[in-house]
């Protein structure tokens, strides 16, 4: 049912942990599974992400595609950290069950949101990125 990539990035997830002064923190959740996911970037001046970490309070899937989307920005820049879609994520894991789709946007989501919480921090505004729409506050408590 699962790749072996999968299995590879949810026995051994990679950038696992958090970061002490990250530049922008996202959080994310689907209030269906209510899996949460949280991701915390370093960005660098050249506007470069240079460290990248991520905590999943979630299913494995949600841990494999946490992991495989901090693999993906770790070392690119904001623009290019953009073009991570659920859709990349998969791809790069060698696929995902219909049923766990919505985990792999969880990914996307929450890169977005720590992207969307350093411009915020910088009073910057991101090109192409939205507001993140999640309400995490109804989902942790
Ligand atoms: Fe909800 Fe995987 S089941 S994130």
């Amino acid at each position: 049912m699962y790749s072996e990539k999968v299995m590879d990035h949810f026995n051994n997830p990679r950038n696992m942990g958090e970061l002490e002064n990250p530049s922008g923190v996202g959080t994310v959740g689907n209030a269906k599974c209510g899996d949460i996911m949280r991701m915390y970037l370093d960005i660098d001046d050249t506007g470069v992400i240079q460290d990248v970490k991520f905590k999943t309070f979630g299913c494995g899937a949600a841990v494999a595609t946490s992991s495989m989307a901090t693999e993906l920005v770790k070392g690119k820049s904001i623009q290019e950290a953009l073009e991570v879609t659920n859709k990349t994520v998969m791809e790069a894991l060698d696929g995902l069950p219909p049923v766990k789709v919505h985990c792999s946007l969880l990914a996307e989501e929450a890169i977005h949101a720590a992207l969307w919480d350093y411009a915020e921090r910088n009073h910057i505004v991101i090109e192409g990125l939205k507001k993140p729409v999640e309400d995490i506050e109804a989902l942790e408590h």
